[in-house]
């Protein structure tokens, strides 16, 4: 805007300039404005330089300067990090030590040990054992979901224990579980093409309760001949061979009938690592109380080879018959 343009001013915007007739202008002059040079107000000044002061005194009660590690206050984060992780790793020694003492039955029946092993238990358990059963241990096909109640290898504390020790059929560790493997009945020519078609079928009946019909009848048989030996003759399982229930709708291979049918042709030995070779006996105890707190643990007491939920409900439909 040109000077000549500066719209006439009303007396009150005149006010402040008359007040301020006296004082010296800087200079600076914008559009008809000018800069007044008046001294700062005196408060300011000191609250100013109050802050410098507080800012020194600061500096030096406090780690403030990069590389200087001495403090009048003695104070820095690093230190109290320190002493932090230092409790911390009192506290976990306390722990650690009881957990090389105590059996791993011990572990699980004190409240704040357990609490601790399970914590610690599950990071085992997410960088030792996710990748083959899944990060919450549900298992994938041929990896058994340690979440159930049903075992293959036994649900106690001491079972779980020791199938994580010596692993299962694996070859490594000369105490491993090694139950027989499942035979290749098809592959092998143990059975025809149809007989396995027809225990697939009385699968059905056994573990879903499905009604029967001829070729179950059939495959009955061929299960009473070929399979009760170590499936029991419910279907029941066996631990002592490895050999899972058939009786339920968990199914470690796929529960579909061209899953139990691949099953039964080719057969399955499923392997799993001797952890014991690997890590401390205090890890694999902070692991099985972990594993058994998942909510499938059996208590000791539990008669070995049928638990409550192993016990076929009523007879099966193909029973009833
Ligand atoms: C390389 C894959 C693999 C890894 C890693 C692995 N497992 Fe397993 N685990 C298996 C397989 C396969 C089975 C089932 C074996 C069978 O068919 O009987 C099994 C079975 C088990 C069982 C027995 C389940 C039952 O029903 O009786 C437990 C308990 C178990 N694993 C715990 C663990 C723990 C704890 C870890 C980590 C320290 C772990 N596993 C790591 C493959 C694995
Ligand atoms: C020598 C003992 C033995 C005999 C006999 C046997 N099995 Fe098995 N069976 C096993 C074992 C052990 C497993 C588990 C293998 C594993 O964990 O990898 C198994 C697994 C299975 C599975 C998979 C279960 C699941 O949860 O996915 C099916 C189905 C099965 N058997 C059916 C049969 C049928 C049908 C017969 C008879 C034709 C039979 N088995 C005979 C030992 C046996």
């Amino acid at each position: 805007m040109a000077k000549n343009d500066t719209p006439p001013r009303k007396d009150n915007f005149e006010a402040p300039n008359k007040l301020n007739r006296n004082v010296e202008t800087t200079g600076h002059e914008w559009d008809g404005i000018e800069e007044l040079n008046n001294p700062l107000p005196r408060w300011w000044v000191w609250v100013f330089l109050g802050t410098i002061v507080f800012a020194i005194g600061y500096m030096a009660y406090y780690p403030a300067l990069p590389l200087v590690h001495y403090t009048v206050s003695g104070w820095t984060s690093r230190g109290q990090l320190m002493a932090e992780m230092q409790n911390a790793d009192a506290e976990k020694h306390v722990f650690e030590d009881k957990i090389v003492r105590m059996d791993v039955q011990a572990i699980a029946d004190d409240a704040e040990v357990r609490t601790y092993a399970t914590a610690a238990g599950r990071m085992l358990f997410s960088v030792n054992c996710s990748q083959c059963h899944g990060s919450g241990a549900a298992g994938a096909k041929g990896y058994p979901n340690l979440l159930d109640d049903e075992w293959i290898h036994g649900g106690t504390l001491a079972d779980i224990a020791y199938t994580i020790t010596h692993g299962i059929r694996n070859g490594t560790d000369e105490k491993a579980r090694n139950p027989g493997p499942m035979a290749a009945f098809g592959k092998d020519e143990l059975l025809t093409k149809e007989q396995i078609d027809d225990v697939v079928n009385y699968l059905s009946v056994l573990a879903h309760g499905f009604k029967g019909n001829e070729s179950t009848e059939r495959g009955k048989t061929v299960f009473a001949e070929n399979c009760a030996l170590c499936h029991g003759d419910q279907g029941q399982g066996n631990r002592e061979l490895g050999a899972p229930p058939l009786n339920n709708a968990i199914w470690l291979y796929g529960g579909s009938n061209k899953d139990r049918f691949e099953t039964i042709w080719n057969g399955r030995a499923g392997v799993m690592p001797a952890w014991g070779q690997k890590l401390s006996e205090s890890d694999i105890k902070k692991l099985a109380v972990y594993v058994h707190g998942l909510g499938g643990g059996e208590a000791v007491a539990t008669a070995p080879a049928v638990s409550a939920t192993e016990v076929v409900p009523a007879a099966p439909a193909a029973a009833r018959e």
